[in-house]
Parts: C-alpha cells; sequence; structure tokens
C-alpha cells in the first residue's frame, strides 16, 4: 500500500474514533432528542430573524398579576408589542394570558409566540403538601401524580412551563429553602428529580409537551445553591469537585435523562464563579457531558447581580458572562434585552451563540405546539373545570396523609380514641389557613384549606371540641397561656399544632435559631404540667430543633405544610383512619450548633465515642441527631430478619440483590418503608459511612411476613476520584437494611 494511501486512511479511522469519543461525550439522552421536522421548522424562522428578534426569544419579563421577586419591570408589554420579550412569567389564568398572547401572536412582525411560566412548586391551585414533605412520603407514585395534577392545572390556566422540580440537595436547616427540595440525601434527591420531571412533562421527552395537560420542567438552582454557607440565602458555595460532582449535581442529572426542558441558574456562586456566569456548569457539564438540549434561564435578575459578585462591572459585562456560559434566557434583568445587541457588533458575543440560544428557546416552543394552537390553553371553562376538583383533592389529602411522619408516641397515646369525651385543640396553627398552604404555595387559596379545626370537628362529631389559640406563632406574649391550660384541664387530650410561619421557610428564610419560634415551647411545658396527653404536631418547613419540645410531649406528629387537605389528613392520622408511614428525608439536629449534621458524613479519623477524649464529638450534647435520616414510627410495629445476599462477590457490571425479610409484629396494618444503604469500607478517598441505595413502600396486614428484595447496580456505588473519574474501585462494602438509617441488619460483599 503506497504510504500515502496509508497515511490517508489512518487519519479517517483517528477522525472516527474522534467522532465516536465526541458522540459518546455527548451523548443526548432520547428524552433530549429534537425530531428533525422541528429541526428544519426553526431553521427557516431564524433564518427570517434580525439579531434584535432573536435577542427577544431570550428575555423573559414577570407580569404585574403576580410577583416573585424584587422590582416589577413596568414596560413589559410595550416590550412583547416590540418582539423584545419571548417569555413572561407570573401571569395566571386563562384569560390573561389569552390577552398577552394575543399581542405577541397578532401584533409582531414573525408573530411568535410567547411562553408562559409560573412556580408551580407543590401544585397550581390545588396545594399539596411542600416538596420536603412529600419527599417524607418515599411514595414515588403518589409525588410524580402530584406534580402531573399541577401540571394539568397549570396548563390549563394558560402555563407552558413550570420552575420546578427544585433539586436542590439540602443539608443545612437554618436555609428556609430546604422546604422545596427533597432533602439531604442524594439517591432520593435524584428519584425524585426523575419522577417529578415525567409528572410535570408525561412520560420520557418532550413530545408530550404539546399535550394540554402538561408543562415542560425546569431543574433548579444549578447548582449547589443548597450549600449556602451558615445556611443564609444566597450565600457562597465552595467545595471539591468531587464533592460537587457526587452530592449536588446528580439530581440535576437525573433531570435531564428524565427529559427536563429547561434548567435555572442558581443565584450563588461556585468555587468563587456565579453560577450564572459559570460556563464549567452551564456548558461543559450540563451539555457536553449530560446532552441537555434544553434552555436555560437563569434566576430573578441573577445576570444582574453578577456585578455584586464583583465579576463583572457593568451590564455589558455580566450579560457577556452569562451568554458565553451558555446561559440562554434573562429573567427580570433586562441586560440582555439592553447589552447583546452592541456586544455582538463590538465583536465581544458571536452572532451564532444568540442564534443557537434563540434556538433552542424557539425548538422548546415548538415542542409545546405553541406554533400550532398559540390559545390552546387559553380555555377559561377548562380551567374551571380542571381546577380544584374531587380528584385533585383526593390525590392532595393522600399525598398528606403519607407525608406526616410520626415522631414520639409515648404510651401509644395515639391514635386518640373517637369516643373521647373531651379534646382540646390548643396553639397558633390549630385554626389557621394562610400559613397551612407552606411557602411557595403559588396560585393556592387559603380559603380553601381544610383547617385542623374544621378537620377534627368533621371527624368527630360526638366529641366536645374545646379550642384556645395560646399564642401568636412568633411572639414573646404569653397572656394567652392561662385561657389554654384552663382548655387543657377540662379535657381528656389535648392537641397543641405548632410551628412556624409559611414565611419563615422558602427564600430569603434563613433562621440562626431553629427552635419553635416565640413562645410557642414555653406555651407546650405550661400545657404539659396538667399532666394530660399532649399531642404536639408540628407544622414547619425546616427540621427543627425539638430537645425543648421532646420532655413536654406524650407524641409529636411532623405535619409540615400539608396544602388544602391539612385538617383531614390529620385527623386521619390523630384518630387512627390512616396508619402514619412517613420517614424524614432529612435529619433532625439536637440544636443548630451540631449543623451540618447528615446521614452521608465521613467515619473521619477519630469517629465519635463518649468514652474516648480525643475523638470527633461536642462536649455539650450528644453526637447523634435528634431523629436520623429515615426514620418514622407506625403504629403497628415491623420486624426484620433474615437478610441475605444472592451474590457476595461482585464484579463492576453486576447487580447487587439484596432480600429482607420484613414482618408486621403488631396488631393493624401498616406501611413500611423499607430502606437499603451500602458502604464502601476502604477507598481511594474516604468514603461515607451510608449512603442510601434503594427504598421499597411495602403495606402488610398484621402479623404477615413478606420477602423484600432490591436490585442495586454495583456502577451506583462509586464515587469521583481524586483524577476526577467515577469509578467504583474494588474491594469490601457493606450493606445495610432497615427501617432507618440508625436501625439496619448489616452483611458484607466484594467488588471485584
Ligand atoms: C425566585 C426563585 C426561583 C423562582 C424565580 C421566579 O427568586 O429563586 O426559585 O423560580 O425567582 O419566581
Amino acid at each position: 500500500m503506497h504510504l500515502k494511501t496509508f497515511l490517508a486512511a489512518l487519519l479517517l479511522v483517528a477522525v472516527a474514533i474522534t467522532n465516536l469519543y465526541a458522540q459518546a461525550r455527548t451523548a443526548v439522552p432520547t428524552s433530549q432528542r429534537v425530531d428533525a421536522a422541528t429541526t428544519r421548522k426553526v431553521n427557516t424562522l431564524l433564518a427570517k430573524m434580525t439579531l434584535e428578534e432573536k435577542i427577544g426569544q431570550l428575555v423573559l419579563y414577570t407580569s404585574d398579576y403576580d410577583v416573585t421577586g424584587p422590582v416589577v419591570r413596568a414596560g413589559y408589554l410595550k416590550d412583547i408589542r416590540a418582539g423584545n420579550c419571548g417569555a413572561v412569567f407570573n401571569a395566571l389564568t386563562a384569560n390573561f394570558t389569552r390577552q398577552l398572547q394575543k399581542i405577541a401572536v397578532e401584533e409582531t412582525r414573525l408573530k411568535i409566540p410567547l411562553i408562559f411560566g409560573y412556580d408551580v412548586i407543590h401544585g397550581y391551585k390545588t396545594t399539596f403538601p411542600i416538596p420536603l414533605a412529600e419527599a417524607a412520603s418515599f411514595d414515588t407514585v403518589a409525588i410524580e401524580l402530584a406534580a402531573r395534577v399541577a401540571a394539568r392545572e397549570a396548563s390549563a390556566a394558560g402555563l407552558h412551563w413550570t420552575f420546578a422540580p427544585m433539586v436542590d440537595i439540602a443539608r443545612d436547616p437554618r436555609w428556609g429553602r430546604i422546604a422545596e427540595g427533597s432533602g439531604e440525601d442524594v439517591f432520593l434527591g435524584s428519584t425524585l428529580a426523575r419522577v417529578r420531571t415525567r409528572g410535570f412533562q408525561g412520560m420520557e421527552g418532550w413530545d408530550l409537551l404539546a399535550t394540554d395537560s402538561t408543562v415542560v420542567a425546569c431543574a433548579k438552582h444549578y447548582a449547589a445553591y443548597g450549600a449556602a454557607e451558615a445556611g443564609r440565602d444566597y450565600n457562597t458555595t465552595d467545595m471539591s469537585e468531587q464533592r460537587l460532582r457526587d452530592v449536588y449535581l446528580p439530581p440535576f442529572q437525573a433531570a435531564v435523562n428524565a427529559g427536563a426542558g429547561t434548567f435555572m441558574t442558581a443565584f450563588n456562586s461556585v468555587n468563587g464563579v456565579p453560577a450564572t456566569g459559570n460556563r464549567f456548569l452551564v456548558t461543559d457539564v450540563l451539555r457536553d457531558e449530560w446532552g441537555f438540549g434544553g434552555f436555560v434561564v437563569t434566576d430573578y435578575t441573577s445576570i444582574n447581580e453578577m456585578m455584586k459578585h464583583g465579576v463583572a462591572a457593568d451590564s455589558a459585562g455580566v450579560g457577556a458572562l452569562a451568554i458565553n456560559a451558555g446561559v440562554d434566557m434573562d429573567m427580570q434583568g433586562g441586560i440582555f434585552q439592553g447589552s447583546l445587541a452592541s456586544l455582538v457588533r463590538r465583536g465581544v458575543v458571536k452572532e451564532k451563540t444568540i442564534t443557537e440560544a434563540a434556538r433552542r428557546v424557539l425548538t422548546m416552543k415548538y415542542k409545546l405546539g405553541l406554533f400550532d394552537n398559540p390559545y390552546g390553553r387559553n380555555d377559561s371553562l377548562r380551567e374551571k373545570a380542571r381546577t380544584l376538583t374531587p380528584e385533585n383533592l383526593a390525590a392532595a389529602l393522600d399525598m398528606a396523609r403519607k407525608s406526616i411522619v410520626l415522631l414520639k408516641n409515648d404510651r401509644d397515646v395515639l391514635p386518640l380514641s373517637k369516643s373521647l369525651g373531651t379534646v382540646a385543640l390548643i396553639g397558633p396553627l390549630a385554626d389557621n389557613q394562610r400559613e397551612l398552604l407552606g411557602p411557595w404555595s403559588g396560585a393556592g387559596d387559603a380559603k380553601e384549606v381544610v383547617t385542623v379545626r374544621a378537620g377534627l370537628t368533621r371527624k368527630l362529631p360526638s366529641t366536645k371540641l374545646l379550642y384556645a389559640k395560646g399564642c401568636e406563632i412568633d411572639t414573646k406574649d404569653s397572656s394567652g397561656f392561662a385561657e389554654a391550660v384552663r382548655t387543657a384541664r377540662q379535657a381528656d387530650a389535648v392537641i397543641a399544632i405548632v410551628g412556624e410561619e409559611q414565611g419563615m421557610s422558602g427564600e430569603a428564610a434563613s433562621r440562626s435559631q431553629i427552635t419553635l419560634p416565640g413562645v410557642q415551647t414555653e406555651l407546650l411545658m405550661e400545657l404539659a404540667k396538667t399532666g394530660k396527653p399532649i399531642v404536639v404536631v408540628l407544622m414547619n418547613g425546616r427540621p427543627l430543633d425539638l430537645s425543648a419540645v421532646l420532655p413536654a410531649a406524650t407524641a409529636i406528629v411532623e405535619g409540615w405544610f400539608l396544602g388544602n387537605r391539612t385538617g383531614d389528613a390529620l385527623a386521619d392520622v390523630l384518630f387512627g383512619d390512616f396508619n402514619p408511614s412517613g420517614k424524614l428525608p432529612v435529619s433532625f439536629p439536637r440544636n443548630v450548633g451540631q449543623v451540618p449534621i447528615y446521614l452521608s458524613a465521613l467515619n473521619t479519623g477519630r469517629p465519635v465515642n463518649v468514652n474516648e477524649k480525643f475523638t470527633s464529638k461536642y462536649l455539650d450534647v450528644e453526637n447523634t441527631p435528634l431523629y436520623a435520616f429515615g426514620y418514622g414510627l407506625s403504629y403497628t410495629t415491623f420486624a426484620y430478619s433474615n437478610l441475605r445476599l444472592e451474590q457476595n462477590v461482585l464484579g463492576q457490571r453486576d447487580m447487587l440483590r439484596a432480600s429482607i425479610t420484613l414482618t408486621n409484629t403488631g396488631k393493624r396494618e401498616g406501611t413500611e418503608v423499607v430502606q437499603l444503604y451500602t458502604r464502601d469500607e476502604v477507598g481511594s478517598m474516604s468514603r461515607p459511612l451510608q449512603e442510601l441505595k434503594g427504598f421499597k413502600r411495602m403495606t402488610l396486614a398484621a402479623g404477615a411476613s413478606v420477602q423484600v428484595s432490591f436490585e442495586v447496580p454495583v456502577q451506583s456505588l462509586g464515587f469521583h476520584n481524586a483524577q476526577m473519574k467515577y469509578v467504583v474501585e474494588p474491594g469490601t462494602f457493606l450493606v445495610m437494611v432497615g427501617g432507618s438509617s440508625d436501625k439496619v441488619q448489616t452483611l458484607p460483599f466484594t467488588v471485584r
């Protein structure tokens, strides 16, 4: 063979290998694929567009119908009419969004429809439990249905796009936004990121988005927003790339693989670079590594805020940072509208970058069917018919019941008997509607909420239900205590409903103390002095420091914020019509000084040992959480036996197959969330003591037994090593199975 021919052949082979590698690197998940027909339509439209019109598609403004951040820009209608705004958020109802759509579709040169977005975080009109509460159910079917119901109501109200699921891992209860996510665990967080994305968008892929009952999801806040130092919202996050990739990024990748059509960048800086201008995150990882094909929107004026971060001196500087990092749409900042055209003319930004961003936005608009049917979601009759229906409210009740976690139940005081003569209902959240919707309740309507008082009244027609508020949620005023104590003395049992205001969690709601606000703990102590059984029900958006509540409470029920059906769900649990099955998706510390305290921690070289001085511990508190991740009681009891592995030596491509016998050893049917954890005992880097790798909800009749089996891919047991490579290193592992992370059966196994 001639040398020239040989070299040419060599070159061809080299090109082929490079392409294969490139393909492998950006293997686009099927759920992110765009069909050729859509691509053709987008190309045709792009070819007609001026630079300004392309930039217009990258601009998102809030309407004045509802506001979720700082100042509202007045001229958004003028911007729409001029083709300078292609997306609107916080505009609600089929009619109002129709009015705005008409401007875009009938008055602009190219008649490109608007996309309408909104924070549908835990329900649109029918309000479900806050996401952290839903996570406590560990019920992926119920959680997907909750997102599906939210999408059906939101799409009937003219919306195409929800700014959810929030998938930020959070391990600091001072951070108010812990309420909006799935808690501290990577596996649970990744599972629910997938489940909620599908709930909003329908199953895999974008082809379902054009139906009139789905909305495109938005995985947020990319990335590591939940790692804000000191739990102070918007604060710095700084960590190793290993921790970023092993803990904070996996739920986002799960959302990509589930087909999430959009992402939202976070306010915070990540290792010194604001997320909204972070090319490593937005292009290298999200697009090049994960194959994300949708569009990326910023958080509310987070481009502008990069000037405050100090990474650029002016609007043009931050605008260039964002667009060149791979961000596609500017939420509310006005920076893209004001700066991009001149940045292109000055050569700081390539027009191609703008064109590609507009392509991604227009592709989503085509996938949503906006061009074929711009008014497809503007039917106010259908909106009314779809909203707050009995089915939706039934789904909210089911989700609420399953989200409740029983933390303490001394003397089996719960469930209370329905034949109790007199029950005293005490506390600032006992007869309160407004707070029960919880943070980010969007279009939820407090008037529709079933209060605890209403729920108990319905449940106990023949019981004398006394009521006293006792105190406000967050004041120093204890003048209501006397009446509360008098009321308690007259009752056979006391139910105290205490907790936080809805505004004490969610955005811009960090707390430096995490005890019950105001004088609520003191109220509980006064009630306990009556000697009556005190059932404490918590309504809160974060783990609380319950150390002082514990001695005053005979029983403690974690009720979170449960939405529309709060009163019915709690009445069902308190009086035994529903056996609580929730488990904690986040550790509850004994006090805020322990924070961060979470399950998947490293062992350290001097693991805590109270009998040894020189070990990693506090002198003034027990060194375990008050309640561990995965903990939750039931009205029945469960026993675990006979943990077995199909094989205990496994290859890299094998499945770890474990099974255990679960027995209901109590007197009534119950549901148990069986949890599977693993530990990599020896690695090239120190590995966590326990990591959740599986869970199953099992409902069992009294006395029944069942074998519960798990299949865990060995490939899921890895981590990013010092060379930043994802590896599953050979060696000894442990598998642990039980009904709480601190009560497990353990077996060893080996990976070859
Ligand atoms: C807010 C929140 C974000 C929300 C957005 C639009 O500031 O950070 O979660 O989706 O603005 O309301």
